[in-house]
Protein backbone atom coordinates (compact mmCIF):
# COMPACT_ATOMS: atom_id res chain seq x y z
CA UNK A 1 0.00 0.00 0.00
CA UNK A 2 1.38 3.28 -0.96
CA UNK A 3 1.59 6.12 1.94
CA UNK A 4 0.15 9.63 0.87
CA UNK A 5 0.98 12.52 3.77
CA UNK A 6 -0.89 15.66 3.08
CA UNK A 7 -0.78 18.89 5.43
CA UNK A 8 -3.59 20.87 5.99
CA UNK A 9 -5.66 17.69 4.98
CA UNK A 10 -8.76 18.20 7.45
CA UNK A 11 -10.57 20.04 5.70
CA UNK A 12 -11.27 21.91 2.28
CA UNK A 13 -8.89 21.07 -0.60
CA UNK A 14 -6.37 18.88 1.79
CA UNK A 15 -9.59 16.92 2.92
CA UNK A 16 -10.59 16.43 -1.13
CA UNK A 17 -6.55 14.82 -1.72
CA UNK A 18 -6.66 12.67 1.15
CA UNK A 19 -10.29 11.35 0.11
CA UNK A 20 -8.86 10.61 -3.46
CA UNK A 21 -5.72 9.35 -2.75
CA UNK A 22 -7.68 6.68 -0.13
CA UNK A 23 -9.76 6.16 -2.65
CA UNK A 24 -6.33 4.64 -4.74
CA UNK A 25 -5.70 2.54 -2.22
CA UNK A 26 -2.94 5.08 -0.18
CA UNK A 27 -2.81 5.03 3.14
CA UNK A 28 -3.03 8.70 4.64
CA UNK A 29 -1.26 10.93 7.00
CA UNK A 30 -2.23 14.13 7.86
CA UNK A 31 -1.50 17.17 9.73
CA UNK A 32 -3.81 19.35 10.40
CA UNK A 33 -4.33 22.11 13.72
CA UNK A 34 -8.13 21.69 13.43
CA UNK A 35 -8.29 18.62 16.01
CA UNK A 36 -12.09 18.01 16.11
CA UNK A 37 -11.87 18.17 11.75
CA UNK A 38 -8.77 15.86 11.85
CA UNK A 39 -10.98 13.03 14.28
CA UNK A 40 -13.91 13.32 12.40
CA UNK A 41 -12.00 12.75 8.79
CA UNK A 42 -9.98 9.50 10.88
CA UNK A 43 -13.54 8.50 12.02
CA UNK A 44 -15.35 8.82 8.57
CA UNK A 45 -12.26 7.48 6.48
CA UNK A 46 -11.42 4.25 9.19
CA UNK A 47 -15.19 3.48 9.02
CA UNK A 48 -15.18 3.12 5.01
CA UNK A 49 -12.19 0.89 5.42
CA UNK A 50 -9.15 3.41 5.12
CA UNK A 51 -5.56 3.44 6.69
CA UNK A 52 -5.50 7.25 7.91
CA UNK A 53 -3.54 9.00 10.62
CA UNK A 54 -3.88 12.53 12.18
CA UNK A 55 -1.39 14.27 13.33
CA UNK A 56 -2.02 17.71 15.47
CA UNK A 57 0.24 20.28 14.70
CA UNK A 58 1.63 23.53 12.63
CA UNK A 59 3.56 22.88 9.53
CA UNK A 60 5.36 25.80 10.00
CA UNK A 61 7.19 24.31 12.89
CA UNK A 62 9.51 22.33 12.61
CA UNK A 63 9.68 20.18 15.35
CA UNK A 64 5.64 19.63 14.76
CA UNK A 65 6.58 18.50 10.92
CA UNK A 66 10.10 15.98 12.16
CA UNK A 67 7.10 14.53 14.64
CA UNK A 68 4.50 13.95 11.84
CA UNK A 69 7.01 12.49 9.63
CA UNK A 70 8.37 10.16 12.38
CA UNK A 71 4.60 9.15 12.90
CA UNK A 72 3.93 8.59 9.67
CA UNK A 73 7.11 6.69 8.89
CA UNK A 74 6.00 4.21 12.13
CA UNK A 75 2.71 3.53 11.81
CA UNK A 76 1.53 3.46 8.21
CA UNK A 77 5.15 3.59 6.27
CA UNK A 78 7.50 6.27 4.72
CA UNK A 79 5.27 8.42 1.74
CA UNK A 80 5.81 7.77 -1.33
CA UNK A 81 3.88 11.14 -2.07
CA UNK A 82 3.80 14.53 -0.35
CA UNK A 83 1.32 17.28 -1.05
CA UNK A 84 2.07 20.48 1.11
CA UNK A 85 -1.26 22.04 0.54
CA UNK A 86 -1.63 24.16 4.36
CA UNK A 87 -1.76 27.80 3.43
CA UNK A 88 -3.30 30.64 5.48
CA UNK A 89 -4.07 34.25 4.12
CA UNK A 90 -4.73 37.37 6.66
CA UNK A 91 -5.60 40.11 4.54
CA UNK A 92 -5.17 43.90 5.13
CA UNK A 93 -4.41 47.18 3.15
CA UNK A 94 -1.31 47.09 2.49
CA UNK A 95 0.15 50.12 3.74
CA UNK A 96 -1.21 48.90 7.13
CA UNK A 97 -0.65 44.75 6.93
CA UNK A 98 1.15 44.22 10.74
CA UNK A 99 4.76 42.42 9.99
CA UNK A 100 3.65 39.58 12.22
CA UNK A 101 0.73 38.83 10.23
CA UNK A 102 3.14 39.04 6.85
CA UNK A 103 5.47 36.83 8.90
CA UNK A 104 2.38 34.23 9.73
CA UNK A 105 1.55 33.63 6.40
CA UNK A 106 5.16 33.19 4.77
CA UNK A 107 6.00 30.78 7.79
CA UNK A 108 2.95 28.76 6.99
CA UNK A 109 2.77 28.64 3.80
CA UNK A 110 6.40 29.02 2.80
CA UNK A 111 8.46 27.81 5.30
CA UNK A 112 5.80 24.75 6.02
CA UNK A 113 5.59 24.01 2.27
CA UNK A 114 9.45 23.73 2.46
CA UNK A 115 10.01 22.00 6.14
CA UNK A 116 7.49 19.25 4.90
CA UNK A 117 9.19 18.82 1.21
CA UNK A 118 12.35 18.41 3.74
CA UNK A 119 11.02 15.71 6.27
CA UNK A 120 9.20 13.72 3.41
CA UNK A 121 12.66 14.44 0.94
CA UNK A 122 14.67 12.64 4.10
CA UNK A 123 12.43 9.75 4.50
CA UNK A 124 11.84 9.09 0.50
CA UNK A 125 16.55 9.36 0.83
CA UNK A 126 16.66 7.34 3.31
CA UNK A 127 13.74 4.47 1.80
CA UNK A 128 15.45 4.43 -1.53
CA UNK A 129 12.51 4.42 -3.32
CA UNK A 130 12.47 7.62 -4.75
CA UNK A 131 8.29 9.78 -4.93
CA UNK A 132 6.98 12.94 -5.54
CA UNK A 133 6.26 16.14 -4.18
CA UNK A 134 3.38 18.30 -4.85
CA UNK A 135 3.05 21.94 -3.66
CA UNK A 136 -0.40 24.21 -3.54
CA UNK A 137 0.07 27.67 -4.27
CA UNK A 138 -2.62 29.70 -6.32
CA UNK A 139 -2.92 32.04 -9.35
CA UNK A 140 -2.24 34.75 -7.21
CA UNK A 141 1.30 34.07 -7.43
CA UNK A 142 0.80 35.38 -10.99
CA UNK A 143 -1.83 37.90 -10.77
CA UNK A 144 -3.23 40.03 -7.98
CA UNK A 145 -6.02 42.09 -6.32
CA UNK A 146 -5.45 45.15 -3.91
CA UNK A 147 -4.17 44.24 -0.21
CA UNK A 148 -3.34 40.58 -0.78
CA UNK A 149 0.96 41.43 -0.25
CA UNK A 150 1.93 38.58 1.86
CA UNK A 151 -0.24 35.65 0.49
CA UNK A 152 1.07 36.16 -3.18
CA UNK A 153 4.38 36.72 -1.90
CA UNK A 154 4.38 32.93 0.17
CA UNK A 155 2.41 31.93 -3.49
CA UNK A 156 5.00 33.21 -5.71
CA UNK A 157 7.98 31.44 -3.17
CA UNK A 158 6.26 28.34 -3.28
CA UNK A 159 6.19 28.27 -7.16
CA UNK A 160 10.19 29.12 -7.22
CA UNK A 161 10.65 26.61 -4.08
CA UNK A 162 8.93 24.06 -6.65
CA UNK A 163 11.54 23.84 -9.78
CA UNK A 164 14.55 24.85 -7.14
CA UNK A 165 13.69 21.35 -5.14
CA UNK A 166 12.72 19.58 -8.51
CA UNK A 167 17.35 20.24 -9.20
CA UNK A 168 18.09 19.37 -5.44
CA UNK A 169 15.68 16.06 -5.66
CA UNK A 170 15.90 14.88 -8.99
CA UNK A 171 18.90 12.99 -8.35
CA UNK A 172 17.22 11.02 -5.47
CA UNK A 173 14.07 9.99 -7.87
CA UNK A 174 11.93 12.50 -6.08
CA UNK A 175 9.79 14.95 -8.49
CA UNK A 176 8.31 17.94 -7.31
CA UNK A 177 5.41 20.08 -9.47
CA UNK A 178 3.12 22.63 -8.35
CA UNK A 179 -0.84 22.91 -8.74
CA UNK A 180 -1.95 26.75 -8.69
CA UNK A 181 -5.57 27.20 -7.98
CA UNK A 182 -7.80 29.40 -8.90
CA UNK A 183 -11.26 30.14 -7.31
CA UNK A 184 -11.96 26.56 -5.97
CA UNK A 185 -15.30 26.57 -3.38
CA UNK A 186 -14.38 25.19 -0.11
CA UNK A 187 -17.52 26.09 2.22
CA UNK A 188 -19.02 22.69 1.77
CA UNK A 189 -15.92 20.69 2.80
CA UNK A 190 -15.27 22.15 6.39
CA UNK A 191 -15.91 21.00 9.93
CA UNK A 192 -18.63 21.87 11.76
CA UNK A 193 -19.36 25.48 12.44
CA UNK A 194 -16.85 26.48 9.42
CA UNK A 195 -19.42 24.59 6.76
CA UNK A 196 -22.02 25.74 4.56
CA UNK A 197 -23.56 25.13 1.82
CA UNK A 198 -22.18 26.53 -1.33
CA UNK A 199 -24.45 29.69 -3.36
CA UNK A 200 -22.81 30.77 -6.63
CA UNK A 201 -24.39 33.65 -8.83
CA UNK A 202 -24.92 33.06 -12.95
CA UNK A 203 -21.84 35.67 -12.77
CA UNK A 204 -19.66 33.76 -10.42
CA UNK A 205 -19.92 30.69 -12.84
CA UNK A 206 -19.68 32.58 -16.51
CA UNK A 207 -16.52 34.40 -15.63
CA UNK A 208 -15.03 30.97 -15.75
CA UNK A 209 -14.69 29.75 -19.29
CA UNK A 210 -15.31 25.87 -18.03
CA UNK A 211 -18.95 27.49 -16.68
CA UNK A 212 -18.64 26.92 -13.24
CA UNK A 213 -16.44 27.94 -10.00
CA UNK A 214 -13.35 24.84 -8.64
CA UNK A 215 -14.33 22.48 -6.78
CA UNK A 216 -11.33 20.51 -4.08
CA UNK A 217 -11.82 17.37 -6.54
CA UNK A 218 -10.62 19.51 -9.06
CA UNK A 219 -7.19 19.96 -7.48
CA UNK A 220 -6.98 16.53 -6.13
CA UNK A 221 -7.32 14.91 -9.32
CA UNK A 222 -4.59 17.25 -10.56
CA UNK A 223 -1.97 16.72 -7.43
CA UNK A 224 -2.92 12.68 -8.53
CA UNK A 225 -2.01 13.55 -11.80
CA UNK A 226 1.39 14.74 -10.91
CA UNK A 227 1.72 12.33 -8.60
CA UNK A 228 1.09 8.91 -10.32
CA UNK A 229 0.70 9.55 -13.97
CA UNK A 230 3.66 12.25 -15.08
CA UNK A 231 6.76 10.37 -15.01
CA UNK A 232 8.44 12.67 -16.97
CA UNK A 233 7.06 15.65 -15.82
CA UNK A 234 8.84 18.20 -12.66
CA UNK A 235 9.92 21.17 -11.51
CA UNK A 236 6.42 22.79 -13.12
CA UNK A 237 3.47 24.68 -12.42
CA UNK A 238 -0.25 23.53 -13.36
CA UNK A 239 -2.89 26.00 -13.28
CA UNK A 240 -6.12 24.66 -12.53
CA UNK A 241 -8.81 27.83 -12.72
CA UNK A 242 -11.28 27.08 -15.17
CA UNK A 243 -9.38 28.95 -17.61
CA UNK A 244 -9.99 32.17 -15.63
CA UNK A 245 -6.42 33.45 -15.81
CA UNK A 246 -6.38 33.43 -19.59
CA UNK A 247 -9.36 35.13 -19.95
CA UNK A 248 -9.04 38.50 -21.18
CA UNK A 249 -11.09 41.55 -19.44
CA UNK A 250 -11.83 44.22 -20.89
CA UNK A 251 -13.66 47.40 -19.16
CA UNK A 252 -16.76 48.44 -21.11
N1 LIG B 1 -9.78 27.63 -1.97
C1 LIG B 1 -9.22 28.35 -2.94
O1 LIG B 1 -9.92 29.05 -3.72
C2 LIG B 1 -7.73 28.33 -3.13
C3 LIG B 1 -7.21 28.99 -4.25
C4 LIG B 1 -5.84 28.97 -4.46
C5 LIG B 1 -5.00 28.32 -3.56
N2 LIG B 1 -5.53 27.71 -2.49
C6 LIG B 1 -4.58 27.04 -1.57
O2 LIG B 1 -4.99 25.72 -1.34
C7 LIG B 1 -4.58 25.31 -0.05
C8 LIG B 1 -5.80 24.80 0.73
O3 LIG B 1 -6.74 25.87 0.79
P1 LIG B 1 -8.24 25.64 1.26
O4 LIG B 1 -9.05 26.67 0.54
O5 LIG B 1 -8.61 24.23 1.18
O6 LIG B 1 -8.12 26.12 2.80
P2 LIG B 1 -9.02 25.70 4.04
O7 LIG B 1 -8.91 26.84 4.99
O8 LIG B 1 -10.35 25.25 3.58
O9 LIG B 1 -8.26 24.44 4.65
C9 LIG B 1 -6.95 24.58 5.09
C10 LIG B 1 -6.64 23.48 6.09
O10 LIG B 1 -5.27 23.72 6.52
C11 LIG B 1 -5.24 23.69 7.93
N3 LIG B 1 -4.16 24.55 8.41
C12 LIG B 1 -4.21 25.90 8.66
N4 LIG B 1 -3.05 26.30 9.17
C13 LIG B 1 -2.25 25.21 9.24
C14 LIG B 1 -0.93 25.01 9.72
N5 LIG B 1 -0.22 26.01 10.25
N6 LIG B 1 -0.40 23.76 9.66
C15 LIG B 1 -1.13 22.73 9.16
N7 LIG B 1 -2.39 22.87 8.69
C16 LIG B 1 -2.93 24.10 8.76
C17 LIG B 1 -6.61 24.17 8.38
O11 LIG B 1 -6.91 23.76 9.71
C18 LIG B 1 -7.52 23.55 7.33
O12 LIG B 1 -7.94 22.26 7.74
C19 LIG B 1 -3.92 26.52 0.60
O13 LIG B 1 -2.53 26.46 0.41
C20 LIG B 1 -4.50 27.67 -0.20
O14 LIG B 1 -3.66 28.81 -0.19
C21 LIG B 1 -6.86 27.70 -2.23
Amino acid sequence: MKVLAVSGGAQGIGRAVAEHFARADYAVSVIDPAVDAGEDLVRRMRGEGRKVIHVTGDVANKSDVTGWMARTEAEIGCPDVLVANAGINRRAPALELATSDFDRVLAVNLRGAFLCAQAAAQAMARRKRGGAIVTIASTRAFMSEPDTEAYAASKGGIVALTHALALSLGPMGIRVNCVSPGWIETRDWQFGGRAAQPVHTERDRSQHPVGRVGRPEDIAQACFYLAEQAEFVTGQNLIVDGGMTVKMIYEE
